[in-house]
């Protein structure tokens, strides 16, 4: 069965999103819906998607749009039928009917369902027909969450689901979990008790919204949206159906019934349009007062709202042991929620999954924790949690690892998938290094750096793991979600609050150093970037050697939103991009005025596609679309280059101060037309200066050292204004820059 053609029924969130990811796939897809407006609508909607749901805009017509009545025949071609609509199972029978009679034979059959049991969803197909059926339960939003859960019936064809799996591993880029027809497969099941675990504990113990999400939050590995602000995201009104059909489907006394049932103040929420972000707010909301917005929050005993307070629990790290056992409420909370977590989770064992740490990559994979369940038993510590835990006697998995109490009972990661991930290798790869930023590994012959910061962003730490690291080649890669979101503006500012700028100065010149020294040693150097490759991110990309790219970056060089520069070789190594195009070599200052926008600009890309439009990345860069190869692209790369001789370092011949006039005639239209004001002026200034070359003309030549010195200067003269410490400030408090 080779998949070559697709049609997805029902063009609503998830059929659209699953025919993008086709489309993202170079895979012909039809989307039917009841009538063929409401899937051109929705092909509309893809297009104009945030985030993108496509990879590459201009492919949009991948994708054909059609009706049920009219254009069926279509799935006599196709080699996978899927179904994503409405989740009512009369609906559901009825357009099997009409699949199954239609399909050729040697098709695969699936449903997008959520939570109707494949028992149940394929009761009326023949015998024949079931082995051709199978659930590919996709997380929304498709392109970006990395679960797919498939679930199989006892006929199922299983060569027919491990070629569908594969094919979704390895082309459309999703972690392919095989998990029991229960209810809510594993991803849910986990997920949503622990949301209802978290919130129903923050009521008992009477924490506050924002205490609550302050604790299940980052501390616990978990997106920073918490567990309210997680409620307010999906939809209050949406969790609440979720919840009945859990009540519906699972035993009586499963530990979720008690605490999947209506909170009588979420009740009262859906009925007054408090129904999270899409309504007029919810646990969260945001309020005008005397014309000034103000973030809110609900107060779970009165339901009154006031204005959110911001909770530092200082614990910044996850460290969970030290979290469970502090002396105050948010450790008791803590281990109230991850405790019942991790004993409804191995209660589960082998019901929902014989392979218990599939559950910890469905939670990674579908919710993004950075550890599920029994990875935070591991952390905890066997020993530690046997201390803690009581009332464990029904829970065999408990029971056998109290016995045993062996500390190394996870054994292997990702075991779900035969690709050789990071994730897979860490174990067995020796540990060389770790700080507090970034940890070096060492796997048969050639050194990983993971990053291990929030957002990992960089410091002086960060660099030296690099520059320790390329004794051997080297590949820079991480499980997080982002690869880097740049330089660590905390870190900066707090040498800049006590004018400390002399540490600031040693910081980026170790980052030039180091940056140079990846470009330039001995063995090749591999960046594999996912999610943000921003500002600091982006200049240790482009000083790789060789990038192995997720389709699932957002890239670019955003200094200037915060009143700086890039300095760490982000201007010289764009400008020795540009430089090297054809219309470079007619006009001088074709490159560095094509530089002077995209990052004056602070221009961003959202995939490779688009990316290579501004040369952020270049055409030989490896574009995949499986997160999870990053690893196994970036070892081939190193394999291929044994005999790797690091690149001759590049000149420029920059026009100095007449390309700076015009630099600056640009600047002052967009000043006179108030798009920029006076700061805006004094950056664009300073990028004008780096990228003429300073105090230069054509004829000299300049090198990468001096355009690295041009870079530190202009980064320092900025770095020391007032305006632009308060943008940094701005963005550091409110994750998003000062418009203007
Ligand atoms: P939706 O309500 O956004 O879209 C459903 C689409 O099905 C609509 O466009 C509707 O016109 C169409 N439809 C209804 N009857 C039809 C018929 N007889 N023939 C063809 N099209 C028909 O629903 P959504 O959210 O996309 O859900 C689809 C399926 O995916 C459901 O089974 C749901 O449980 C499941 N699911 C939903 C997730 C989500 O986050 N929304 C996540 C994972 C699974």
């Amino acid at each position: 069965m080779k998949i070559n053609q697709v049609v997805v029924i029902g063009s609503g969130t998830m059929g659209s999103g699953i025919a993008a990811q086709l489309c993202n796939a170079n895979i012909p897809v039809t989307l039917l819906d009841l009538t063929t407006d409401i899937s051109q609508k929705a092909k509309e909607k893809i297009e104009k998607s945030r985030p993108p749901l496509l990879i590459d805009k201009s492919k949009i017509d991948g994708i054909n749009v059609g009706n049920i009545s009219d254009d069926f025949s279509i799935v006599s071609k196709a080699d996978w039928i899927v179904e994503a609509v409405v989740e009512r199972i009369d609906i559901k029978h009825d357009i099997y009917e009409k699949i199954f009679n239609a399909r050729k034979k040697d098709s695969i059959v699936s449903s997008n369902t959520s939570s109707i049991p494949i028992s149940v969803l394929s009761e009326k197909l023949s015998d024949n027909d079931k082995k051709d059926f199978c659930i590919t339960h996709f997380f929304n939003p498709v392109r970006y969450m990395d679960l797919l859960e498939i679930v199989k019936n006892e006929n199922s064809d299983l060569d027919k689901v491990k070629q569908l799996k594969k094919f979704c591993e390895e082309d459309l880029g999703k972690g392919a979990i095989i998990c029991n027809d229960t209810p809510g497969f594993l991803g849910n099941r986990i997920g949503v008790y622990a949301m209802q675990i978290a919130m129903t504990e923050a009521f008992k113990m009477k924490l506050s919204v924002e205490e609550a999400d302050a604790v299940f939050g980052r501390p616990m590995g978990i997106p920073k949206t918490g567990v309210f602000g997680l409620y307010d995201l999906i939809g209050i009104d949406l969790m609440s159906d979720v919840l009945k059909s859990f009540i519906k489907e699972l035993p009586e006394h499963d530990p979720f019934q008690p605490v999947a049932q209506e909170i009588p103040l979420v009740k009262k929420l859906i009925e007054t349009g408090y129904t999270g972000r899409k309504g007029k707010g919810g646990f969260y909301r945001m309020n005008k007062v005397d014309n000034k917005k103000i973030l809110e929050a609900i107060n779970l005993e009165t339901g009154e709202y006031f204005p959110s307070k911001k909770i530092d629990i200082k614990s910044d790290k996850v460290d969970l042991l030290n979290l469970i056992n502090r002396d105050d409420k948010y450790g008791a909370y803590a281990w109230s929620v991850i405790s019942k977590i991790i004993k409804y989770a191995s209660s589960l064992v082998p019901g929902i999954t014989d392979k218990f740490n599939d559950i910890d990559e469905a939670m990674r994979l579908g919710f993004n924790w950075t550890r599920g369940p029994f990875e935070m038993l591991k952390a905890i510590g066997v020993n530690n949690f046997f201390e803690k835990i009581d009332n464990f006697e029904n829970n065999k998995f408990l029971v056998e690892l109290s016995k045993s109490r062996d500390e190394n009972f996870y054994g292997e990661r990702q075991k779900y998938t035969e690709i050789e991930t990071l994730g897979k290798i860490k174990p067995k790869a020796l540990k060389l290094d770790k700080n507090n930023s970034a940890e070096i590994y060492r796997f048969k012959d050639f050194n990983i750096v993971e990053f291990t910061t929030k957002a990992n962003a960089l410091d002086y730490d960060s660099m030296d793991s690099l520059k320790n690291a390329t004794d051997k080649p080297l590949i820079i890669i991480n499980e997080s979600m982002q690869f880097s979101a740049g330089v660590n503006l905390t870190y900066t500012m707090n040498f800049a609050d006590k004018s400390d700028y002399k540490s600031i100065e040693k910081f980026v010149k170790y980052f030039q150093e180091t940056c140079k020294h990846l470009k330039y040693s001995k063995y090749p150097v591999v960046s594999a970037p996912s999610g943000l490759a921003l500002g600091g991110g982006f200049e240790v990309l482009v000083q790789s050697n060789f990038v192995a790219s997720h389709t699932n970056i957002v890239i670019g060089l955003v200094e200037t939103m915060v009143g700086l520069i890039p300095a760490g070789g982000g201007c010289k190594e764009m400008l020795w991009r540009w430089s090297q195009t054809e219309e470079a070599k007619k006009d001088p200052d074709f490159a560095p005025l094509k530089v002077f926008d995209i990052i004056g600009y602070a221009k961003t890309a959202t995939s490779p596609v688009e990316a290579e439009p501004f040369k952020y990345l270049l055409p030989e860069n490896k574009k995949i679309m499986s997160r999870n190869s990053l690893l196994s692209v970036s070892k081939k790369i190193i394999e291929e280059n044994k005999n790797f001789i690091p690149p001759v370092e590049s000149k420029f011949h920059l026009g100095g101060k007449t390309l700076k006039d015009k630099m600056i005639k640009k600047l002052e239209k967009l000043y006179n037309e108030k798009i920029i004001l006076d700061h805006g002026m004094a950056v664009g200034s300073e990028l004008a200066y780096v990228l003429s070359g300073g105090d230069t003309s054509i004829e000299k030549t300049l090198t990468e050292d001096d355009l690295y010195k041009l870079e530190l200067d202009a980064f320092m003269k900025l770095i020391e204004t007032s305006k632009t410490q308060e943008r940094i400030k701005h963005t550091l408090t409110t994750g998003k820059p000062l418009v203007n």
